[in-house]
């Protein structure tokens, strides 16, 4: 594959991961893959912005030198310090170790303990300008966007920002630009980018964006470190992260169970359509048969949150306790939630369930439903009206009756 020219005398060249299936450990599952995008800029000095992830510095490599040798380049850009963008750093370096690399000074101590190699590192801060020769480079801190090292780039010539992760998307394609491909798609991709990585950092990046936007810098490309160049329509992903970051949600409740013997299920499928018959939408995951980064995005536009589990040694069950565990991590704001689930004895899942939300932001609506084994038709139209009120609680569009 050879290198890909955005702009003129700029380069993608960048991987495409076809086959990895999951991310940063195993936290996210990245089903149609990834890129890693780094940008060659020809001018007085050359320079390249990013790299990509170790194992594929030697295609990164190959594709530069289909415009001019490694060894030419001048100046690195090093937008943030996370292996996916660094891990070829080192084999760059073995070729131009003259080479000046520029980032953050939060970047400077990563990439050290990161590499551990002694090369030319210049800090650099908001506002401040590298000359390129006909361009210039504009540097912007994005601490936690989406770590503290992490920076912006923007080329006033060309109206280029080059946001590293922010605006990204796992989505693996031949096709380099928005305009090329199913946006249904794209979209979908960069909400579940968001919601699984970004989603605690919603003030960070809605000050940030407010900040740029002060700015008053033309924008006409945005080329992230991840998946689709934006160039056919910039604000749309910037207004779509504006939404995000502002926590905007939608009629819309998650249930997520976890069952033993089918007693909770039988509960959550009630619930749903009480969920449906008061006119909200909804989603139902087993949370062992679901993907747990496909669950998550589909809780970022929900306001309501209903979570099952059967009680198992007074507790709820494991794997529904792991995806709570995950999503207090994500400190999801202006949602609300209660719990469900079937027990045989002394109960108590319900009770763990609600213990957990209360350190996740996440605001119980209304008390929890428990039935004793498998519900009786009376206890099922009491799943019914249990989601029903819920229902009209997220139309409402708060959370009445929240304790
Ligand atoms: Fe794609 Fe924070 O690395």
């Amino acid at each position: 594959m050879k290198p890909y020219e955005i702009k003129k005398g700029i380069y993608w060249v960048g991987v495409v991961d076809w086959n990895i299936r999951t991310f940063h450990g195993h936290t996210y599952t990245t089903k149609r893959g990834t890129t890693y995008n780094a940008y060659l800029i020809i001018d007085d000095k050359i320079t390249l912005v990013d790299t990509v992830y170790g194992p594929f510095a030697d295609e990164m490599l190959e594709k530069i030198a289909c415009i001019v040798s490694p060894e030419k380049i001048d100046y690195i850009i090093a937008n943030h310090v996370e292996t996916d963008h660094s891990g070829a750093l080192p084999a760059l370096m073995r070729r131009c170790p003259g080479a000046k690399v520029f980032g953050t000074e939060k970047c400077r101590d990563g990439l050290y303990k990161n590499y551990y190699g002694k090369w030319e590192f210049k800090t650099v801060k908001t506002g401040q300008t590298l000359p390129l020769g006909k361009r210039n480079l504009t540097f912007i801190e994005a601490p936690m966007i989406h770590w503290p090292d992490s920076m912006f780039t923007y080329c006033p010539e060309e109206k280029l920002l080059l946001p590293n992760d922010a605006f990204g998307q796992h989505y693996a394609t031949s096709e380099r630009f928005d305009d090329e491909v199913d946006n249904s798609i794209l979209m979908e991709e960069a909400a579940k980018y968001y919601a699984n990585i970004l989603w605690p950092l919603g003030s960070v990046i809605a000050k940030k964006i407010e900040e740029v936007k002060k700015l008053n810098i033309p924008i006409d490309m945005i080329a992230p470190s991840h998946g689709i160049i934006w160039r056919k329509d910039p604000p749309k992903i910037i207004n779509a992260y504006m939404q995000w970051a502002g926590n905007t949600t939608k009629d819309k409740i998650v249930v997520v169970y976890e069952t033993m013997w089918g007693a909770t299920e039988k509960m959550a499928r009630r619930m749903a359509e009480g969920i449906i018959d008061a006119g909200a939408r909804v989603k139902l995951f087993d949370v062992n048969l679901s993907d747990r980064t496909e669950i998550i995005s589909e809780m970022l536009d929900a306001k309501g949150f209903l979570f099952g589990s059967s009680t198992h040694d007074n507790d709820m069950l494991p794997g529904i306790a792991g995806f709570l565990e995950f999503l207090k991590g994500l400190k999801a704001k202006n949602r609300i939630a209660s719990a469900f689930g079937s027990y045989g004895w002394g109960g108590g899942a319900t009770k763990e369930i609600e213990q957990v939300l209360s350190g996740s932001g996440i605001v119980i609506a209304q008390p929890s439903l428990s039935v004793k084994y498998m519900p009786d038709e009376n206890e099922m139209k009491q799943c019914y009206e249990f989601a029903t009120v819920f229902a009209q609680v997220v139309k409402k569009g708060g959370s009445d009756g929240a304790r």
